[in-house]
């Protein structure tokens, strides 16, 4: 969507897959959807660095509103469990430096079974709008499907009407995974700042894979309609949940970042481990993930355990020759695999070489020419990230 918002794919946090629709704030006084939660991570984001290495929102997901619209057909927020209103969450965010996501449903209901916005269009952008939102994920539960391609358009344009700049996700293709002939990227491009397209992610090694292969497949699709305003979203970042480990968080982190794809955490940012953190937090992951062209990275080799993906990265001096980040990614569940590669058969060709190195290690494997080899052993359910900048034939070499 060509609305000047989400040049670079979003980053922030968002409530579901850490803490879902648990509403028992009795039960669960510090893991509950309530506005003491968004505060917390708001204040998580802002201390902790992730404001600023670029996670610059938190998103309330669904769960968040009284069971009925007011007289005036307004949605109001659930007066227990956000006492202070959704405009005085907005501010405390805002006073942070955060941005404010919200969530609703372009259908009858949302998934958990709150007024959603169908034929509330209008009155719902208009409350975002006062409420000072910046950004809404719109679901796609309890909606006939054919209606899709008329509503959200719809939302987008009632969005653009209020005059304030409110990035807009939609769900829209994550509920036609089983009809791909319906799915046209280009006219969803057009209208949403990012779109889901398939099932959500859970805290789980077989779930981060099933996203990442479902992606694989259908990378033609995708690559061509993702960029800057418009992009592909795979889900929520696992990273620091229990069930994933450190070696799944760089398999996560790596791919979501070869892929451009927004990196949005959903976790607990008050308990989350160090080692964890350091992942999310890597300056030099989130740079090729923010990178300004945002070229969805191709996987372009592939066996039974490895996948190598490539991505094409904006240079400082793009007269010499362009960079790229490499993945490598191995999904067996118990080996560890040694991986070897030719720059020259993933397409880098600067005649001059290219200085190589890999991100999680640290290490600088120097000046590497096109046809050598670079070899790199990965962890069972890891990855390894690597950048890649061409030298020019005047510099001096780096050697190991
Ligand atoms: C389905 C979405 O895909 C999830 O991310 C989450 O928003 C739930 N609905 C909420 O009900």
């Amino acid at each position: 969507l060509d609305n000047g918002l989400a040049r670079t794919p979003p980053m922030g946090w968002m409530s579901w897959t850490a803490f879902y629709c648990e509403i028992d704030c009795v039960k669960h006084p510090t893991g509950c959807i309530n506005e003491q939660l968004y505060k917390d991570m708001t204040d998580r984001l802002a201390e902790d660095g992730y404001l600023e290495a670029g996670y610059h929102s938190v998103h309330i997901d669904d769960c968040w509103s009284e069971m009925e619209r007011d007289s005036n057909g307004v949605l109001v927020a659930n007066k227990t469990r956000f006492p202070s209103g959704m405009k005085a969450l907005a501010k405390y965010m805002h006073d942070k430096g955060i941005n404010f996501g919200i969530y609703e449903d372009y259908g009858t209901k949302t998934c958990g079974g709150y007024p959603g916005s169908y034929q509330h269009l209008k009155t719902d952008a208009e409350t975002f709008a006062a409420w000072d939102v910046d950004y809404l994920k719109l679901d796609g539960c309890n909606i006939n499907l054919d209606l899709m391609p008329i509503g959200y358009p719809e939302m987008g344009r009632e969005l653009n009407k209020t005059g304030r700049p409110i990035i807009y996700s939609c769900s829209w293709p994550a509920y036609l995974v089983d009809q791909p002939q319906k799915v046209d990227y280009n006219l969803i491009g057009k209208w949403c700042n990012t779109w889901r397209n398939f099932d959500d992610i859970n805290s789980s090694w077989k779930s981060i894979q099933s996203i990442i292969n479902y992606y694989d497949h259908n990378q033609d699709k995708h690559i061509p309609t993702h960029g800057p305003g418009k992009w592909h979203d795979p889900d929520m970042l696992v990273i620091g949940n229990p069930g994933i480990t450190v070696d799944m968080s760089l398999a996560q982190m790596t791919i979501w970042c070869i892929w451009a794809a927004p990196l949005i955490m959903s976790n607990d940012l008050r308990i989350i481990g160090k080692e964890f953190r350091d992942i999310l937090l890597n300056k030099e992951a989130i740079r090729i993930n923010q990178d300004r062209m945002g070229i969805m990275g191709r996987l372009v080799a592939n066996t039974t355990d490895i996948g190598l993906y490539v991505k094409p990265l904006s240079s400082e001096s793009p007269e010499v020759s362009l960079s790229f980040a490499i993945a490598i990614l191995n999904r067996n569940l118990s080996t560890p695999k040694s991986v070897q590669f030719h720059l020259k058969h993933l397409g880098l060709t600067n005649q001059f070489g290219y200085r190589v190195r890999e991100i999680w290690s640290g290490k600088d494997y120097g000046r590497k020419m096109p046809h050598d080899e670079v070899e790199i052993r990965v962890n069972p359910t890891s990855a390894a990230l690597f950048r890649a900048d061409p030298l020019a034939g005047n510099e001096p070499r780096f050697e190991k």
